[in-house]
């Protein structure tokens, strides 16, 4: 559909120069209105594609956010008039005829992006929230990248497929949302966290390439990256590699990215886990900038520092940060203390040949380690170096927060650097039975080497899954499935859940492998938090319509609410007072 409707002949944004002398009619929302004495009134009328100034003669009975329909003839704004600032400020309308279509209130809050608002009446008034200038952005760029998504899928050969809202427990590991049976008494739904088993199962069912825009419903605690409802771009395909898999969401990433702001990312790179964690200290980096994690372990092998004497010892360079004052190193070291370090030494690079440092272990340092902290580091005088000394895995994660503390530039800065994390751990930490824990799901096929480890040494699984990361996001989540019982039931062993359970659970995906499954793997870009990234938003909530606020309610609608009797009665539902 063009601009054009039986209502208006363009949108109020459009209309340029080239206009002049068209006798147009626009639709849309008064924003500011001017009085020029009895014989002349300015408004700006604005819809979605943006604003124009309409000159009326005489006074005009409309007021702020009031709908209307404004017929006109468009001619240039009269010299010393031109707004720059304005896409349409070459023009206005004039000879205006105005007819009211809907009065209105005075809005809760102005509509333009300049307004402070508080989030809980932005929410409760998301209707004319929404109206504003950025929101509108948001909500059109996401459009865009849905769209791209979905023709790239269907490009490559994908078929889309719906699957279940009304589902069933799955195991990803966050708390689910449940639903009554109303036929089924004392029965209950699961809202899906994914379509994680039922994608499976959809490549059993012979569909070799699915894809889903999915709505994903999880009940976890809402920060700025996650709500209770989200939407992932969602595939599986049968006889793939990692790499096909990588390949598939690449293209519709790119080409997304592409549709949302108008180029290309530059090309993908991919690390392994391990050296993410080795050189950012987190699975996720984020690449516009340096400050790569150094290993010290050479400088300090024969150290006499009781602090450094550690199976590693790990250090970020700082540039310039030997500005920083006392206050602020004592506050980073707190910081690696509350994120799990025994300390964190500080060296103030003040000059680099020959090297002196400032730091209360100076002292205690020899000259080989003095320099070779300079030299591993690459620092130079004015910098600032931060060590820690620990076990590997602590090392790097505190350095790796502590670099993005000093280092992560804001949301929406800077390029958009993707990145493929591959070779996740299978397992990553245990639960409160000791058990191993999933890194991933427990679908995920271990790395072929390392099956045997699977009983003896279960942390060091590698596994066939990876994550797309951009700018320090994670994006997404994948991996090559079991698609053997044998392998699934070792796997469920490992992590401590016993063959009853398993059968009890997930007897109905065990079951269907028995009946031919292909080997598949699959991937789900989280849509919101690409959206995010892609608009400069650091939360979610501004990607999303009717987004649930920290506390999980919807201010608009009032949800969660409470149920009449009968409707709970109906459901053989009692509701105990809260503590019981
Ligand atoms: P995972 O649980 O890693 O994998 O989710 C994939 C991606 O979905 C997004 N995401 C969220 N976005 C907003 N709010 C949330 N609460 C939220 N939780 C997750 C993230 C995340 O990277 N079934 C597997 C995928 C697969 O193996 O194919 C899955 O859901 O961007």
């Amino acid at each position: 559909m063009t601009s054009t409707t039986g209502m208006r002949t363009h949108l109020c944004g459009e209309l340029r120069p080239e206009h002049v002398e068209a006798r147009v009619a626009l639709c849309g929302w008064v924003g500011r209105r001017r009085e020029h004495g009895e014989h002349l009134s300015f408004l700006d009328l604005r819809d979605h594609s943006g604003t124009v100034q309409c000159v009326v003669d005489g006074s005009v009975d409309v007021r702020s956010e009031w709908v209307v329909r404004v017929e006109g003839t468009v001619r240039l704004r009269p010299e010393g008039t031109v707004n720059p600032e304005l896409p349409t400020g070459e023009v206005e309308l004039t000879d205006c005829v105005v007819e009211v279509l809907s009065e209105a209130e005075p809005p809760p809050f102005p509509v333009d992006d300049r307004a402070e608002v508080d989030e809980s009446v932005r929410l409760r008034y998301r209707f004319v929230d929404l109206r504003r200038p950025r929101m509108q952005r948001n909500l059109r760029l996401r459009s865009r990248v849905l769209g791209a998504m979905r023709a790239a899928m269907v490009r490559q050969g994908f078929c889309e497929v719906e699957t279940p809202l009304l589902w069933t427990p799955t195991p990803e590991g966050a708390r689910e949302f449940a639903v009554p049976s109303r036929l089924n008494r004392g029965k209950f739904y699961v809202l899906p966290q994914s379509p994680q088993i039922a994608k499976q199962l959809l490549m059993v069912a012979g569909m070799d390439r699915y894809f889903q825009i999915a709505r994903c419903l999880r009940d976890e605690d809402l920060r700025a990256d996650r709500q209770f409802e989200f939407t992932q771009l969602d595939i599986e395909a049968s006889f793939v590699t990692e790499r096909d898999v990588q390949d598939a969401i690449t293209v519709a990433v790119v080409e997304a990215t592409e549709a949302a702001v108008g180029e290309a990312p530059s090309a993908i790179e991919t690390l392994t886990w391990h050296d993410a964690m080795d050189r950012f200290g987190v699975d996720k980096p984020d690449l516009r900038f340096g400050m790569e994690l150094v290993d010290l372990g050479e400088v300090f092998s024969a150290t006499q520092v009781r602090a450094f004497a550690a199976p590693c010892v790990k250090a970020v360079r700082v540039p310039e940060g030997a500005a920083l004052g006392r206050n602020r190193l004592d506050g980073l070291v707190d910081r690696a203390k509350e994120l799990g370090a025994k300390g964190l030494a500080w060296f103030k690079v003040t000059s680099d040949a020959p090297v002196a440092l400032t730091s209360p272990l100076d002292k205690v340092l020899s000259d080989a380690e003095r320099s070779g902290i300079v030299s591993a580091t690459g620092a130079v005088s004015g910098d600032l170096v931060l060590v820690v000394a620990d076990e590997w895995r602590t090392a790097c994660e505190v350095l790796g927060q502590v670099r993005l503390d000093l280092g992560r530039p804001p949301v929406g800065q800077g390029e958009r650097r993707f990145l493929w994390v591959t070779e996740f751990p299978l397992f990553d930490g245990t639960d409160e039975d000791g058990n191993p824990r999933s890194a991933h799901h427990p679908f995920t096929m271990p790395h072929p080497d390392d099956l045997d480890l699977l009983r003896s040494d279960p942390a060091r699984v590698r596994s066939q899954a990876y994550d797309l990361v951009l700018n320090g996001w994670e994006l997404g989540s994948g991996s090559i499935r079991i698609h053997r019982e044998d392998i699934q039931r070792r796997v469920f062993d490992a992590l401590g859940i016993p063959p009853e359970e398993a059968e009890a659970r997930f007897g109905f995906l065990l079951g269907a492998y028995r009946y031919g499954a292909p080997p598949h793997g699959g991937f789900a870009v989280g849509v919101d938090r690409f959206v995010a990234v892609l608009s400069g938003e650091d939360n979610l909530r501004e990607v999303i319509a009717y987004p649930k606020t920290q506390s999980g309610t919807d201010p608009m609608t009032g949800a969660p609410k409470a149920l009449s009797e009968r409707a709970l009665r109906e459901l053989g539902l009692r509701v105990t007072p809260a503590g019981d």
